[in-house]
């Protein structure tokens, strides 16, 4: 069976503790957009790991694990992931594939992105992870990228490099008053970095293909989430690359006639990290009790990530969005001790009543939540494994969540262990 897993709210919803169970039952697992802004983490009988570039499917022994050509590919970033891995005992060499195709992120798009983010108001800053990714996407659709493939010529490469780094030392100095990167010194690290991912290099489109006709179970490794996606987010306050649905196919290169399931991932809250609207954040002293009980902090940067009611109105958009055929429930286990949950089930906006989520962040952050409340339970339910151990109020809370979304919940997690899950 091929399945794509999708982060239906803005991304940090425990994707990473998903795959790593679902590539139990998988024999491929592919990422196919957005690059190292991600950090999925699992947790294994106490060892953390956070994977940026590199699926989380690598942590099962055995797996095939994909970087497809969506993905943006720090070469830096990535050897230093794949080192790491190897370090703490995780075989990553024969089990890791790179595409070709696949956009790099050189110093400049990182640079670019820090000094944009410093130099514009706190109204148009998007708070992002400054790892260079909307450059390098914005780079590749100029049709200014370079590519990983490209490190295999290093005439074309070293010529390549030239061109497009004179326009961008321009820009540094013009605009951003930066003394601007030096050719040399890029060259050199990039050869260095060729030989270490050229022998990972493949044609992972075609690789895709044949695993599928050989019967091979492929599990798509969604980055972000629904309401970063490019196209269907909060614009501007989003990534660069398509975390809906449709990113699975351009960015792996493979049919959607493949694909079997979409398996969404939210969380039994809501949370954003960067700027943006958010018509369920929580008032300051929730924000801070449930940050500190979610343990709401970047995985990449650390940040403190903003966090807020479930809201249904946004997570009904992401299941039509997506084709939600199923979802995973994460960090149940915070909401324990909570008087009374809210649900957010319709928007008020200028005195009229919306049901579905609007396109425009001016008029999302006029809206008002409507809330359902519920009562909350008070018992741990960290040690909880079936479904019919849980308390009768969390059971509620889930079954109106499964109501309001139509769609079926497969799985409730209720901690970070591989084991703290709930098979429904
Ligand atoms: P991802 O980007 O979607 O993979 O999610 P992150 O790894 O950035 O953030 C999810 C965080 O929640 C991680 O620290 C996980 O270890 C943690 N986590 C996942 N599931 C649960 C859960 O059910 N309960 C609790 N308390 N933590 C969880
Ligand atoms: P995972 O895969 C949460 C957010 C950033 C910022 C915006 C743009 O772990 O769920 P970017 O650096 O991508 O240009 O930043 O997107 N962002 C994420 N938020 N989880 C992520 O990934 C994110 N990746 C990017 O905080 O608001
Ligand atoms: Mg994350």
């Amino acid at each position: 069976m091929n399945r794509i897993l999708i982060g239906a709210q803005w991304g940090d919803e425990g994707k990473g503790k998903v795959i790593d169970l679902l590539s139990a039952d998988s024999d491929v697992i592919v990422r196919y957009q957005g690059g190292n802004n991600a950090g999925h983490t699992v947790r294994l009988e106490n060892r953390k790991f956070v994977l940026h570039l590199i699926p989380s499917g690598i942590l099962q022994r055995g797996k095939v694990c994909i970087i497809g050509n969506g993905v943006v590919v720090d070469p830096n970033a990535l050897i230093d992931e794949i080192e790491t891995l190897e370090a703490r005992g995780v075989r990553v060499y024969g089990r890791l594939f790179v595409s070709e195709q696949a956009h790099m992120i050189f110093p400049y798009h990182s640079l670019i992105d820090s000094l944009r983010e410093e130099s514009i108001s706190k109204s148009e800053m998007i708070g992002t992870t400054k790892r260079g990714i909307g450059p390098c996407y914005a780079d590749k659709m100029s049709r200014v990228g370079i590519r990983v493939g490209d490190l295999r010529y290093p005439d074309y490469f070293k010529e390549r490099l030239g061109q497009v780094l004179r326009e961008k030392n321009d820009v540094l100095k013009k605009i951003y008053n930066h003394a601007g990167l030096s050719f040399e010194g890029i060259l050199k690290d990039y050869r260095r970095y060729a030989r270490k991912i050229l022998p990972l290099t493949i044609d992972t489109g075609l690789y895709l293909h044949e695993a599928c006709r050989k019967g091979k179970d492929i599990l798509f490794e969604g980055a972000q989430g629904t309401f970063l996606d490019v196209d269907h987010g909060t614009y501007p306050f989003v990534t660069s690359s398509n975390a809906t649905v449709g990113g699975a196919i351009t960015g792996s290169g493979i049919s959607p006639t493949m694909i079997d399931r979409v398996v969404g991932v939210v969380k039994a809250y809501t949370t954003r990290v960067g700027e943006g609207p958010f018509p369920t954040e929580f008032p300051s002293r929730l924000m801070m009790q449930i940050q500190k009980k979610g343990e709401e902090f970047g995985a990449t940067t650390g940040r403190p990530r903003r966090c807020g009611w479930f809201d249904a109105v946004l997570a009904r958009k992401a299941v039509r969005l997506n084709g939600l055929d199923e979802m995973a429930v994460m960090k149940l286990d915070v909401l324990s001790g909570l008087k009374e949950l809210k649900i957010a089930v319709a928007y008020r906006f200028r005195g009229q009543l919306l049901k579905n989520f609007p396109h425009s962040i001016y008029a999302l952050s006029q809206c008002k939540p409507v809330y359902q409340t519920m009562p909350g339970w008070q018992e741990d339910i960290t040690h909880v494994r079936r479904w019919k151990h849980l308390p009768e109020k969390a059971k509620k809370y889930l079954k109106r969540l499964e109501a309001l979304l139509e769609t079926e919940i497969k799985i409730v997690s209720v901690g970070s262990e591989r084991n703290q899950t709930i098979h429904v």
